[in-house]
């Protein structure tokens, strides 16, 4: 019989509040475009459970607050009661065995256009600073943008209030709590980064000010559900979307600094390599401050494998790592990880198709090349 792998500090357990996680290799969210008509599918419930391990710790797709929220084809919501009911049976898949999900939930702002917009209307974003046209995650389709329309002051509570009511839905759905999508050049990041911010009222200049949004929505969010289900997800170093910030590291501890006012109970930060999604680059700067200025559980993504991983957790610059490309090609990236077993390479080309099979459940299982 061949001896026991040797534990390793991914696969130690981590108390996360009062979910007792048996190891630290976390799920990342991970947009894949097959919710039809914005309404998640029954092939989700598949594709979710393959990726549960008893005591891991799973964080869906982002998912919209709102019929304004969009800005890709099929994405999952969590505003209507339809949406709220389809989540159940993947919730529950996840729970019978022995995950724990959160819900990641998310506003687009300016990254969409009118077609994805309630009669035909304008995105709506901090600014009315429109976005260039990018080519899509698919490399071919052009995404054109419709310039954005900015926020009038007395607006803001009414997109603060769908977070709440989203993160409400969430907990109906059966999830464990909710990740706030802070990141990426999305609605919250629109706020916070100098790039696109140029209000001239509370929500814009000083870092005070455009932090003002993300932190009323984690305020209204954690007195709605309870802190203890409450999560961030934030990249200040990115500059993804055309949302870069000329002082990435201010903004970011600002944030980890603020953040311990509410009590969450996670901080989950893309690393400064991420510059845009999927690219890993050289960089200079590092978590570690922000690790070290916030109070809660503190999560790292971006670019990590196997020995990365360990590493993070050894030198205690993280309680959990996330992994997305690689989970998504490898349902069982936990044993894998565990056994140091060979990995399934990851097809970028069927990231994003509307297959409910091709690119989505097909991936194999260990046992399977056995
Ligand atoms: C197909 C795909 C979809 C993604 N969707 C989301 C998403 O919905 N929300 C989010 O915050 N990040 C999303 N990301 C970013 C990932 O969560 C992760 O941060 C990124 O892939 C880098 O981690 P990795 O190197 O482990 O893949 C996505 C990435 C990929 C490849």
């Amino acid at each position: 019989m061949a001896a026991e792998a040797p534990t390793i500090p991914l696969l130690t357990p981590y108390k996360l509040g009062k979910f007792n996680l048996s190891h630290r290799v976390v799920l990342a969210p991970l947009t894949r475009q097959r919710s039809y008509g914005n309404v998640p599918q029954p092939h989700a419930i598949l594709y979710y459970s393959q990726r549960t391990s008893k005591g891991g710790l799973l964080i869906a797709e982002a998912t919209g607050v709102s019929d304004t929220a969009q800005g890709y084809p099929d994405t999952p919501g969590i505003w209507t009661k339809e949406q709220v009911e389809a989540w159940k049976p993947i919730v529950d898949a996840v729970h019978a065995k022995g995950g724990v999900f959160f819900c990641q939930i998310w506003h687009v702002g300016r990254v969409s256009n009118q077609g994805f917009q309630p009669n035909g209307q304008a995105p709506i974003s901090s600014s009315d600073k429109p976005l260039t046209p990018q080519i899509r995650a698919n490399g071919i389709d052009v995404a054109d943008f419709t310039p954005p329309r900015r926020l009038r002051i007395e607006e803001i509570p009414q997109i603060v209030n769908d977070f709440r009511l989203a993160a409400r839905n969430a907990i109906e759905a059966g999830f464990d709590g909710v990740e706030i999508h802070g990141a990426h050049g999305y609605l919250i990041d629109q706020f916070m980064k100098d790039q696109v911010n140029d209000r001239t009222d509370q929500y814009g200049g000083s870092l005070e000010n455009r932090c003002r949004f993300a932190l009323e929505i984690v305020e209204a969010v954690s007195k709605e559900i309870g802190a203890d289900r409450v999560g961030i997800r934030l990249s200040p170093f990115a500059n993804y979307m055309e949302s870069g910030d000329s002082n990435p590291e201010a903004l970011g501890l600002y944030m980890a600094e603020s953040l311990n006012k509410y009590g969450i109970l996670y901080c989950h930060m893309v690393e400064p390599r991420m510059k845009t999604v999927g690219e890993k680059s050289e960089c200079p700067h590092n978590l570690v401050p922000m690790r070290k200025a916030f109070k809660g559980s503190f999560f790292v993504a971006g670019g990590y494998d196997r020995e990365d991983g360990n590493k993070a957790i050894a030198e205690n610059r993280a309680d959990l790592v996330v992994y997305g490309r690689l989970f998504l090609a490898n349902p069982d990236l936990p044993k894998r990880l565990k056994l140091n077993a060979p990995l399934n390479k990851y097809n970028r080309d069927t990231f994003y198709i509307s297959d409910p099979v091709l690119g989505y459940s097909d991936y194999s299982f260990l046992e399977d090349i056995a």
